[in-house]
């Protein structure tokens, strides 16, 4: 395992489970997000079902697209925010045995607590044994799970078994209407209260308890209904008071024998299709809702076929943890979210950092996903065409044309990044200009045409994929400015992937010029629009012509501006922006010896009264982007097409240069340069790659995990895997490979779905490359290496030798 992991964690290779042995209040938080279950529709953090939120405990559910607006009084500001709301809690069962406190691992002793995650079956058990303020034992065995077949379903399965007693025990079980959004510590001083409304209820019989309640300014409405039922007679009662519907149990148990609750639960909201209302659909859903054993078969079935779909295979230390990350991106984009209209949740739907915010991270799941669930893809790019008018309107409202995407997108895609941020070490609140990184449009321009090469989904390509790439070119094109002096086309006033450098040193204005990942990006995105605008089928060139008022002159401004971007230089490097060589060096060995951990940077010399924004020091990687997103050659391609000569030691240099200056703030950082020197500096690469895995496991940005994973990063890594280290790439209808063998990472094995053909096998290892393409009336499917290009027929197999151990060279057949 990866340093710093939780040490009582044991992944089980075999069995695909994650066992957290004992109850640590500090790790509860982190466990929690770990141990999140959901089903693309909705997600519940891992809390223990018997505590209330308090600052142990972070119970949280949350739907995805769920959003809602708050005004918060802030450093004498009113600020507005837009979050992912805790939804009402339907996790709470808390009992007794007698009519003291109820037990709590907090309060009473505990003599056993096991917490296992089996993520073949997607379900969480936990085992626990409490002791009473009398000395009785009660033996607790809890499995829940939120099922991937029916999404707006939940179970919660708790065994009581009294040890040497004999008695009644009453159990609670509630849903819980009063909650907040109180997860994360930075944002306390916000307003947290989403929920209005709140209304508790029971049916006729008293079998079901129902809670509706909607949010206070989306006016989403919704409902949760819950059964709660004991395998053995006990007296029930229900009772709803202020926001809570209440089911009570008095158990009658005996010495040894175990009585089983199951309390079933059923979620709507006013954002489901083909419902009357929330709370009907809810009440109706959970009447229908067989047992337990009907309800977890059908679960593992729904599991097993996505397991199936995402099949991968690496057997070594690093496949738990890659199976335990695409577990995480499976449970927050699944192939339910093909029917929602929702975007990419930065921190999964697993907490409430970023507020459920959709930022660029895309750019780190969607290849991933478009050769394995492609439906998904289409959706998550649909959001971002759904809000095209939005990018639009606030493109025109700053003054420029086309589309200007916001860096944090949420319910309409305006833009919600926060006017001020909190640096938690100074206690200072601080303006946040990273709304600046308008890079976000090229990372949705590339997803699109990803997308579209892996799947050939042409008619979303001259459609949705069309409007959105002419408009995001337009963006680059109109807010590039030509210096005479210079020859050249400038971007000036910009934000880069690192988000450290938000102004050149004591500027009265935010941004930056000329950042050369925008630069190049945006030269992409402009060749890439006229390649698509002039393949496109005449009628619909015209419609569109039509629709976004397209001249044939705008289209030469685009083609002059696509070649004569500017991309600074120093020293031999490719500058991060202009001006950025003449900043200071930072003194490196002195603040990694003075602080330990140096990752946020920004706020250690905000809070020294400094700025970041004096210093060559990045927080992630931003000129090597450009690596992680093009292949050599082809970003040689797009270097010349700009007149500028990339060569492999000037690449080799940059990528030095970058390397000694950055600090690894973000999760995508270790990801990012793990990818990028598996090529560049092979020996180096491990390190960073093995940093990537741990991200969220050891919680390596030092309690961001607990308020939700890193979805980015951990799709991140099963896409090094699957592109990355093969240089797997689909381009022009063709799947070319360009294996890097990484020695800690050399053999592996996953199955794609491209191009209408389902499952198609890629394994490596022992300097062999093999691949089965299944049976099926589809074409061939051409494989290109280096200096080759073998078809391989629907039903065959072939092995392919790697000649150069490298794996650079791949020859003989
Ligand atoms: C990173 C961004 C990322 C965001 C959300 C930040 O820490 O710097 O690149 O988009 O987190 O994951």
């Amino acid at each position: 395992m990866p340093d710093g992991t939780d040490p009582a964690v044991f992944p089980d290779h075999a069995d695909w489970t994650w066992t957290y042995e004992g109850y640590e209040p500090a790790r509860e938080q982190l466990r929690e997000s770990l141990c999140t279950l959901g089903n693309g529709y909705f997600a519940t953090r891992g809390a223990a079902p018997e505590c209330a939120a308090d600052s142990v405990h972070h119970p949280g559910t949350y739907a995805a697209g769920c959003y809602n607006r708050l005004t918060s009084d802030i450093a004498g500001l009113t600020i507005e925010n837009e979050d992912l709301v805790n939804l009402p809690n339907w996790l709470p069962l808390r009992f007794r045995t007698g009519p003291g406190a109820w037990l709590s691992p907090d309060t009473h002793k505990l003599l056993e607590h096991r917490q296992s995650l089996d993520l073949r079956s997607g379900t969480l058990t936990r085992t626990l044994r409490y002791e009473d303020d009398d000395g009785r034992r009660l033996a607790v065995r809890q499995v829940r799970l939120v099922h991937m077949g029916d999404p707006h379903l939940a179970v919660l399965r708790t065994e009581f078994t009294a040890e040497g007693w004999s008695g009644d025990l009453d159990v609670e079980s509630a849903l819980d209407g009063t909650v907040t959004n109180s997860g994360v510590e930075r944002y306390r001083r916000l307003a947290a209260r989403h929920l209005t409304h709140a209304h508790a209820g029971a049916s006729e019989d008293g079998g079901t308890v129902w809670l509706r309640c909607r949010t206070t300014t989306s006016d989403i409405r919704v409902g949760l209904a819950a059964r709660t039922r004991a395998d053995a007679p006990a007296p029930v009662s229900v009772r709803h008071d202020d926001g809570r519907a209440v089911h009570l149990l008095r158990l009658a148990l005996a010495d040894g024998r175990t009585v089983t609750v199951d309390k079933t639960v059923a979620l709507h909201t006013s954002r489901d299709p083909a419902i009357s209302d929330p709370l009907h659909a809810a009440v109706d859903r959970v009447g229908r809702a067989p047992d337990f054993t009907a309800l977890l078969a059908s679960h593992r079935t729904a599991w097993r076929q996505l397991w199936r779909n995402a099949e991968l295979d690496v057997p070594t230390s690093a496949g738990p943890v890659l199976r335990l990350h695409l577990f995480h991106v499976l449970q927050t984009l699944s192939p339910h979210t093909a029917d929602l209209d929702v975007g990419v949740p930065a921190r999964g739907l697993h907490g409430e950092a970023y507020r459920g915010h959709v930022f660029w991270d895309e750019l780190f799941v969607l290849p991933y996903l478009n050769l394995h669930f492609p439906e998904v893809s289409r959706a998550l790019l649909t959001y971002r065409h759904r809000r095209l008018e939005q990018a639009c309107f606030a493109a025109r409202d700053a003054g420029h044309s086309g589309a200007m995407y916001p860096w944090q997108s949420g319910s309409d895609g305006r833009e919600e990044t926060q006017r001020l941020h909190l640096n938690p070490r100074s206690g200072r609140w601080l303006p946040d200009h990273s709304r600046l990184q308008h890079h976000v449009g090229s990372a949705v321009a590339y997803n699109v045409w990803q997308y579209c090469e892996a799947t050939g989904d042409t008619e979303f390509l001259h459609t949705k994929g069309a409007e959105m790439l002419a408009q995001i070119a337009r963006f680059w094109a109109g807010l590039a400015t030509y210096d005479g002096a210079l020859g050249r086309y400038r971007i000036r006033g910009v934000v880069g992937p690192d988000e450290y450098h938000e102004a050149y040193p004591g500027a009265s204005r935010p941004g930056l010029d000329d950042n050369a990942y925008t630069n190049v990006t945006a030269a992409w995105v402009l060749a890439r629009a006229l390649d698509l605008l002039r393949a496109l089928p005449g009628p619909r060139r015209r419609d569109l012509d039509e629709r976004i008022a397209l001249d044939p002159d705008e289209l030469d401004a685009w083609e002059d501006v696509s070649r004569r971007l500017h991309v600074p230089y120093h020293d031999g490097v490719i500058s991060q922006f202009q001006g950025y060589g003449e900043l200071a060096e930072l003194d490196w060995t002195g603040y990694r010896s003075r602080y330990g951990d140096i990752r946020r940077l920004d706020r250690i010399l905000e809070a020294e009264g400094d700025s970041v924004n004096n210093y060559q020091a990045s927080k992630q990687a931003d000129v090597l982007m450009l690596g992680y997103l093009f292949s050599p050659a082809e970003l040689r391609g797009l270097f010349a097409r700009l007149g500028y000569r990339l060569d492999d030691a000037t690449w080799q240099r940059t990528v030095d240069h970058y390397l000694a200056r950055t600090s690894h703030g973000s999760t995508l950082s270790s990801l990012v340069h793990g990818w990028i020197l598996a090529r560049a500096r092979r020996a180096d690469a491990w390190a960073f790659v093995q940093e990537a895995l741990a991200g969220d496991i050891a919680d390596i940005q030092g309690g961001t995990t607990g308020e939700g994973i890193h979805l980015g990063a951990m799709a991140g890594t099963l896409d090094l895997v699957q592109r990355g280290l093969t240089g797997l790439e689909t381009r022009g209808g063709t799947l070319r490979l360009d294996p890097v063998p990484l020695p800690e990472l050399s053999e592996y094995g996953f199955a794609v779905r491209y191009r209408g053909h389902w499952g198609v096998r890629l394994r490596l290892g022992a300097g062999r490359l093999s691949v089965t393409v299944p049976d099926s009336d589809q074409d061939p499917i051409d494989i290109a290496l280096a200096d080759r290009t073998v078809p391989v027929e629907p039903g065959e197999s072939c092995t392919l030798v790697l000649t150069d151990q490298d794996g650079t060279r791949p020859t003989t057949a």
